[in-house]
């Protein structure tokens, strides 16, 4: 019998993917989106109408819901922080609880910015102590504790997962849609700044671990399988896991991998590093490694696609 998906924020970076694999896969992959859905393969759901939720979940019926779709704007979060609450942890609650009471998976997608990435904590694990940087990691971190505690409030065993991953790259409509892709623009930008004009600035300070989408789309895919799988009913399969690639690079490493790929100078831009401002109250995580043992340790291949090798690929260089 073929397996059914749903997949919230199936318009977006990560959903898009998500759904694009399980497809692949043989799966029947429902997305859903609010302004940009496009029926009837990403149906409209606004995920703050409880209702909603519910008439979605009875019409597409899925054995698994992957929950992509959130606020992951670091400053729109922080501009509006009921506004960010209401969509990253209420909205996230009342699916958790739609799902469960159908005996529904749920895969609640998280973020790295749950730990403050100060120096010298890295790497974390799924029980490391947590300290989001901001507002955007922390209705992240409250959604993950709302998911989780409808799930033992209901002693749903293995129906709720947490997935946390780090910044993410891949196929996008629009190269904003990831603060990766967006590094790509902004080096074809500075192609046309003249030397004397101000140089585009890049981070050189913050270690990130730039993950593909179609990745993070695979391990929610084997994810659902192995906790969907009969055998392992009887099993405690963990409720926090953690996947991310190992390229460690700065903003500037990327900007310099791009630079390489498409044979261009990068006369235009310029490393900085961000001044320390002691009171300034901004937070600025330096490392926010996730460690994937926990993954490992189920099975599940935490491999990831060489990150030039995709950009090579993705751009048509092939020097
Ligand atoms: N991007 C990253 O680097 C990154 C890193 C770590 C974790 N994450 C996590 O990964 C998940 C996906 O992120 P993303 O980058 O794919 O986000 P995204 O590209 O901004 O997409 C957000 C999605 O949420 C949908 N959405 C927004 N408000 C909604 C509402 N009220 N009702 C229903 N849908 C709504 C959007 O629909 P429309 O566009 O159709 O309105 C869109 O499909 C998030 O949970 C995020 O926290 C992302």
């Amino acid at each position: 019998m073929t397996q059914i998906v749903l997949i919230t924020g199936a318009s977006g970076l990560l959903g898009s993917q998500v759904q694009s694999v399980f497809d692949i896969d043989g799966w029947k992959a429902i997305g859903t989106g609010l302004t940009r859905a496009s029926p009837p393969e990403i149906v409209k759901l606004d995920i703050l109408d409880a209702t909603a939720i519910e008439r979605v979940l009875d019409e597409v019926k899925p054995q698994v819901v992957i929950h992509c779709a959130a606020n992951r704007f670091p400053d729109s979060c922080s501009a509006n922080p009921s506004a960010a609450q209401a969509l990253n942890v209420d909205s996230s609650a009342a699916l958790a609880s739609a799902t469960i009471s159908r005996g529904i998976l749920l895969v609640y997608i998280s973020t790295d910015y749950v730990f403050s990435g100060r120096k010298g904590e890295a790497p974390y694990h799924p029980a490391s102590p947590t300290d989001p940087p901001n507002v955007y990691g922390q209705t992240k971190l409250d959604g993950e504790k709302a998911v989780l505690s409808v799930a033992e409030s209901k002693t749903a065993k293995n129906k709720v997962v947490v997935l946390r991953v780090p910044v993410l790259y891949g196929s996008a409509n629009d190269p904003k849609d990831s603060a990766v892709n967006v590094l790509m623009s902004q080096l074809w930008e500075s192609q046309k700044i003249q030397p004397d004009q101000p140089k585009i600035k890049v981070d050189d300070w913050a270690l990130r671990y730039p993950t593909n989408t179609s990745d993070v789309g695979r391990v929610c895919r084997d994810l659902a399988t192995l906790y969907l799988d009969p055998a392992n009913e009887e099993r405690e399969l963990p409720s926090v896991l953690q996947f991310s690639s190992e390229d460690r690079m700065t903003k500037w490493g990327i900007v310099n991998v791009f630079a390489e790929i498409m044979g261009l100078p990068l006369d235009g831009m310029e490393p900085f590093v961000p001044e320390e401002k002691p009171g300034d109250g901004v937070k600025r995580p330096y490392d926010c490694h996730l460690d994937t043992g926990a993954l490992k340790d189920l099975g599940i291949n935490v491999g990831t696609v060489n990150f030039q090798f995709w950009w090579r690929k993705e751009v048509g260089a092939f020097r």
